[in-house]
């Protein structure tokens, strides 16, 4: 049974107490958040403690975290926690500077701890799905890979301000699906973003509509679009075309009717953000996570996999400003 501490007890964090505690292979002991009362209200929803992070990480009976705090604060608690000997789990991003991040995985290699990245979409029941396919051959080599990943509205721009803006904290998620199916970082990333959506966004200098084209050693490309806004729902679809053939795997729908009249044939919508559509994709990654650390085996998703998406995203957002292509450093 792993014992494990949950810093941040705000959206995610919630999630992931969820499947903490209902994992019969893990139990939450603790929970931290700089903002006591959530960590106590949290904590009392699933009989665990409410402490300060550092009660936490010096606590010996803890054996993992998870890191669910602002993304500001990552790296220097993944540092902190695999120092003082424990698993963890973080969410993306690694860290908004890149060269911040790659301090955190020579500070991190040296302890020998595990550290995962919370890329919960390589758990979706769909992409993995997917991915398995392509694993098997039965599209050929991947060619051409197009992802489609709207939100159904911006966040409020406060939070844009401390995000570190769409590329790294939204598209990061698409640089990491491409990784994960690409099987390799490509080695030229093109920008093109605006604000379109809300003009505030721009006025606190990010964008919430880009497109990134991504170009592989082999000729290979990759097209990832984003939008803040997509009036009927969270859009989250993958297209991969090989030399044999193409994959596709589309959204989850609110229901399965389909109503079909003179007028035309109208569905169900997609759910309608991360929490609805991501829930299952969460629960995965955290039972990954924990067979990983009890069973000794490689973690599913490394902090290399972090740092290289998180890489993409600081050539994705140099491109935009500049307007031109960005080569990848080996
Ligand atoms: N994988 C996903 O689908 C997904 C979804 C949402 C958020 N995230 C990531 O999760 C992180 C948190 O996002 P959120 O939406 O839950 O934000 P949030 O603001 O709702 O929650 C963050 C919590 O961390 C607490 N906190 C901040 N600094 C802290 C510190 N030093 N010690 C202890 N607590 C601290 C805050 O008080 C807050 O309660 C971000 O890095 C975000 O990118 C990932």
């Amino acid at each position: 049974m792993l014992k494990v501490g949950l810093l941040g007890a705000g959206r995610i964090g919630q999630v992931h107490a969820v499947n903490i505690a209902g994992n019969a292979r893990s139990s939450l002991v603790a929970v931290s958040d700089m903002h006591q009362p959530a960590a106590e209200k949290l904590a009392a929803e699933y009989g665990a403690e409410a402490r300060s992070s550092d009660a936490i990480l010096s606590d010996p009976a803890i054996d993992a975290v998870l890191i669910a705090t602002s993304t500001d604060t990552h790296s220097d608690l993944i540092e902190a926690a695999a120092k003082a000997g424990k698993a963890v789990l973080c969410e993306k991003p690694v860290d908004l500077s890149l060269e911040r991040a790659q301090q955190c995985l020579k500070a991190v290699e040296g302890t020998g701890k595990p550290v995962m990245i919370g890329f919960n979409r390589r758990f979706d029941p769909n992409f993995a799905a997917l991915k398995v396919s392509l694993q098997k051959g039965q599209i050929g080599k991947a060619e051409l890979l197009a992802v489609t990943s709207f939100d159904p509205a911006p966040p409020p721009v406060s939070y844009i301000k401390v995000s570190g803006g769409l590329f790294r904290d939204m598209m990061i998620h698409d640089f990491d699906m491409a990784n994960f199916l690409m099987g390799e970082a490509p080695v030229t990333v093109r920008a093109v973003g605006s604000s379109i959506v809300d003009p505030e966004i721009g006025a606190a200098g990010d964008v919430d509509t880009a497109v990134v084209t991504l170009t592989y050693a082999d000729g290979r490309i990759a097209v990832i679009k984003n939008s803040r806004r997509a009036v009927y729902g969270y859009d989250q679809r993958v297209e991969l075309l090989g030399s044999d053939g193409l994959l596709q795997a589309g959204n989850m729908l609110e229901n399965t009717v389909v109503r079909s009249t003179v007028d035309g044939v109208v569905s169900g919508k997609p759910t309608y953000f991360f929490l609805e559509r991501y829930m299952p994709a969460y629960a995965a990654e955290w039972q990954a996570f924990v067979d990983a650390v009890l069973d000794g085996a490689k973690m599913p998703v490394t902090l290399k996999d972090g740092i290289a998406a998180l890489a993409m995203a600081e050539a994705a957002t140099e491109s935009a400003r500049t307007g031109q292509a960005v080569d990848l450093k080996g």
